[in-house]
């Protein structure tokens, strides 16, 4: 018999991550068709570079002492114009291509409300928008609790849904 036995995932602010776990976090890889839904990482990671800690988060998936994903929250100012004023917006999350599939991803999102509830306890609400194509992105919102909020509406490269998840 085979025990697969769930990794052990967390998250780790950009600012604390060693030179080598930043490599990895550029490194990270996903398929053409998913940068169209997550972004460049390079470019997600600069922004959190560029802004106050405050008010942006970088985060890297760390399982089992690997760095398996990464993903950005922003809030107040840092957010966009449509989020509410309690909220925080998830943003460019994405598991490396190699890792997915392993349950990494929900796993990133529990840990995401954990870290939301102790580090920015005032938020309220985590939202954020996917392409209506993202399967994989809408199921794994879906079974962490996250639920569709508001109408549809036409983003960057297609329709895309709101979704959020009351803390
Ligand atoms: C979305 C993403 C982070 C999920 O990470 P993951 O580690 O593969 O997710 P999990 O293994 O925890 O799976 C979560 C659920 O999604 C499902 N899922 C995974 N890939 C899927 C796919 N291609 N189609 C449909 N469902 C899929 C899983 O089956 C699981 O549901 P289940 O337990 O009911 O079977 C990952 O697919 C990814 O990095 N995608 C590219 C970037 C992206 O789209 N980010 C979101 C931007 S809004």
């Amino acid at each position: 018999m085979t025990t697969t036995l769930a990794p052990r995932v967390h998250l780790v602010d950009w600012r604390a991550l060693t030179a080598a776990e930043r490599d990895a976090v550029l490194g990270l890889e996903i398929s053409a068709a998913q940068l169209e839904f997550a972004g460049a990482v390079g470019k997600s990671v600069a922004s959190c570079e560029a802004a106050t800690p405050a008010e942006v988060a970088g985060l890297a998936v760390r399982a089992d002492d690997r760095i398996v994903g990464w993903v950005v929250l922003k809030r107040g100012a840092a957010a966009p114009a449509w989020v509410a004023a309690d909220a925080a917006v998830v943003s460019g999350l994405r598991i490396d291509a190699r890792h997915q599939g392993r349950g990494l991803g929900g796993a990133a999102l529990a840990g995401l409300a954990a870290w939301v509830a102790r580090h920015w306890p005032r938020t309220a609400l985590l939202a954020l928008r996917v392409d209506d194509d993202n399967a994989a992105g809408i199921r794994a919102y879906e079974k962490a609790g996250w639920v569709e909020t508001g109408a549809r509406h036409v983003g960057r490269v297609g329709v895309e849904r709101t979704m959020t998840l009351r803390l």
